[in-house]
């Protein structure tokens, strides 16, 4: 269903070749290109920071979609804005003030997203849906590509979906997105999937078509 968007993650690409991997990807019919950023105490992996953004900007022409898996998150978010983030998403585990964040994410001229891990209920964002243009539904718990994914969580998308009512906000699967999966989460009223693994396996910058047809087939 192309009316669902395609986020290949990064997290999941030849990290030597950011710049290219982005172009590859986006050749091949990405929508936008997911950046995950993890700070080693948020959670149990380090990746990159806005350095990194900034670099792999100028390689992106869609959205490029900055997943922050740090804590705390406000001290960054301009730095993140300045590399050019279209859509930024922190936690909403990831600090006591969640509308403080969202409220300075859109001062930026971000787009302001909220991800919930597995075990935050749908009610989390229940007062900040006037700030918000998209919820990360993580389907893992996040750290690491390759995870499998965790079925309770459809019926968080389902929850969301009604909660979120007439209003026009994102709701976006992140871990274990396959072709099985997908048309699940889809079904429950998500319309942007992020895949990493599903999407980078068989293909690389030389020999990117496999990433197409990965992408076709979610
Ligand atoms: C997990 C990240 C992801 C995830 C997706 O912490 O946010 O974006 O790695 O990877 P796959 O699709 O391999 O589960
Ligand atoms: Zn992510």
């Amino acid at each position: 269903d192309r009316s669902i968007k395609i986020a290949p993650s990064i997290l999941s690409a030849d990290f030597a070749n950011f710049g290219a991997e982005c172009e590859a990807i986006e050749g091949q019919g990405a929508d936008w290109v997911h950046v995950d950023v993890m700070d080693g105490h948020f959670v149990p992996n380090i990746t990159f920071g806005p350095a990194t953004c900034a670099a792999i900007r100028p390689h992106i022409k869609g959205v490029m979609d900055v997943h922050l898996m740090i804590a705390p998150a406000d001290p960054y978010l301009e730095a993140f804005a300045k590399a050019g983030a279209d859509v930024l998403t922190v936690h909403a585990e990831a600090g006591p003030h969640l509308h403080r964040s969202l409220q300075a994410i859109r001062a930026l001229g971000c787009k302001a997203g909220v991800a919930l891990n597995p075990s935050t209920p749908a009610s989390a964002v229940e007062y900040v849906l006037d700030q918000i243009d998209l919820i990360c539904v993580m389907t893992v718990n996040p750290g690491f590509g390759g995870q499998s994914f965790i079925e309770s969580q459809v019926e968080k998308v389902r929850q969301l979906r009604a909660l979120i009512g007439a209003r026009p906000i994102h709701i976006e699967i992140d871990g274990g997105v396959t072709p099985a999966t997908a048309p699940k989460v889809a079904a429950a009223g998500a319309d942007v999937l992020v895949a990493g693994s599903a999407v980078f396996k068989g293909g690389s910058v030389s020999n990117p078509a496999p990433y197409g047809e990965n992408i076709r087939a979610i």
